[in-house]
């Protein structure tokens, strides 16, 4: 494979991500001098059109031709901290490894929290199985992304879901879904292990649930999840995305229940708040830290926090106990949190085990008070990405999660993203429960 030495990015190399009018060649979003850039447009139509393949790879083609000439012109990559100098290998050799399908902003839902860029009801602009089909190179590692608008909202997508599923054997798959439409062929994905789902509750009560997501049907959201997660709870993560209008514990509690109710406590739990609003209230942060404890009390282990509710937990840290006491914590619940820091203080003879080596463990490990004042030492970093062992990660070496001494060791969990799936497979390995620390403890 021939190789240059040039500047360039993972997502130019090898992702494309449709929307309704434009492709686009990433999702990620930065800021030079305060203002923001990212999600770069190849393509833009104003109206039904057509787009090739070939078009998006010229279109990419000439954008990295601009990011690498000599009079150093302005591009929408300028400022990016994506952008690395390397050897690429040229885009006609390159596989595709992301594909992320948004061709539509069709709901059957108005969240408080969305926008008219995903509920607005914009059909596709251009035929996606046409473009699809000037696909020639796909990398082994394929990651599908399907999301909208509702992809479950149009009538084609069984049909695309199959078609896109045979063309392209992807590696990893993710389905957004509301799943107030109940989808045979999702379920068949998910039995087989092909696909993973993910989806918002945001509520424990009806009425709420109408006033954050626009749309009656909770219990239809539940069964259907239930039905879902019937062989494999390990594919599907239940959202709550925190609001105004929901982070009361008359709220948090019949949610937990409802969870009971439809035997879906073993699936993946992912605690997020608006990214829209820029701060997350205090009183927030303690619903969040109960919802955490309610979970655990019910023996849900696989919890984890977006970006936005990590960092907030972390700023409030040592304030945690105090906060609960004074709000009216339950026993268990600080008996649990209690517990946590007791596994921290036990784990402290160096036997503290690291898993992961992306941003999340990057922040993680420059917040953690207690690493930086060298109470804890971390005895191994470990990661799953057999690529990353032997490389140099802030300071350790990255080792295989072989390292991980099951009868010694304590782990924490360093992810957002595949938190619950690290879980499951320490747990279905034989590690104890007490053996793993809540990240947000550290
Ligand atoms: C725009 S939706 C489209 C897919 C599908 N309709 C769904 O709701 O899952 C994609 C994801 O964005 C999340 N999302 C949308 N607006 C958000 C916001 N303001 N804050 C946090 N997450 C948001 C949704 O929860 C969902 O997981
Ligand atoms: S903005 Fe950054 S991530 Fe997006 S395509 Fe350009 S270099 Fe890549
Ligand atoms: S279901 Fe998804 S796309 Fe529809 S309004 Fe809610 S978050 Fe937006």
């Amino acid at each position: 494979m021939m190789k240059h030495t040039t500047k360039s990015c993972i997502h130019l190399q090898r992702s494309i991500y449709l929307a309704p009018d434009e492709v686009r060649a990433c999702c990620q979003r930065f800021f030079v001098d305060g203002v923001m850039k990212g999600d770069v447009v190849l393509i833009k139509l104003d109206g039904p059109g057509k787009i090739s393949y070939e078009e998006v790879l010229s279109k990419k083609q000439t954008l990295l031709s601009r990011i690498n000439s000599d009079r150093g012109d302005d591009t929408p990559c300028s400022g990016c901290p994506h952008l690395v100098t390397q050897e690429w290998p040229p885009l006609e050799e390159e596989s595709l490894g992301t594909l992320s399908i948004e061709n539509h902003s069709l709901c059957n839902m108005k969240c408080s929290y969305c926008s008219e860029r995903y509920y607005g009801g914009v059909e596709p602009q251009y035929e996606l199985t046409a473009l699809l089909d000037g696909v020639e190179r796909v990398g082994d590692d394929l990651h599908i992304a399907w999301g909208g608008g509702e992809p479950t909202a149009r009538k084609d997508f069984d049909r695309l879901f199959r078609g896109i599923n045979r063309k392209f054997s992807p590696n990893s798959q993710i389905i957004f879904t509301n799943a107030l439409k109940y989808s045979p062929v999702i379920q068949q994905a998910l039995d087989r292990g092909e696909a993973a789902i993910t989806t918002s509750i945001d509520a424990g009560t009806e009425s709420t649930f109408q006033k954050v997501r626009g749309s009656k049907g909770m219990d239809k959201v539940l069964r259907h999840l239930q039905k879902y997660a019937s062989k494999r709870p390990d594919r599907v993560t239940i959202k709550y995305i925190f609001t105004a209008e929901n982070y009361s514990l008359d709220e948090v509690e019949p949610f937990v229940e409802n969870l009971q109710a439809h035997e879906l406590l073993a699936c993946n739990f992912l605690i997020s708040a608006d990214f829209t609003s820029e701060t997350v209230d205090q009183q927030v942060v303690l619903s969040v830290i109960q919802l955490f404890f309610l979970l655990y009390q019910k023996k849900s282990y696989f919890v984890s926090f977006d970006d936005h509710v990590y960092y907030r937990v972390r700023e409030i840290g040592a304030e945690i106990a105090l906060l609960f006491e004074q709000n009216g914590l339950s026993r268990e619940q600080i008996a649990l949190y209690e517990n946590a820091r007791d596994q921290l203080s036990r784990a402290q003879q160096g036997h503290i085990v690291l898993w992961g080596t992306g941003e999340f463990s990057t922040y993680l490990l420059r917040s953690s008070k207690a690493i930086q004042r060298q109470k804890i030492t971390l005895s191994h970093v470990v990661d799953g990405a057999p690529e990353k062992w032997g490389t140099a990660f802030m300071g350790y070496r990255v080792e295989s999660p072989e390292a991980i001494d099951y009868e010694s060791d304590y782990v924490v969990v360093a992810s957002s993203n595949y938190y619950g799936e690290i879980v499951h497979r320490l747990l279905s390995e034989g590690l104890s429960i007490e053996r793993i620390i809540p990240n947000f403890i550290l």
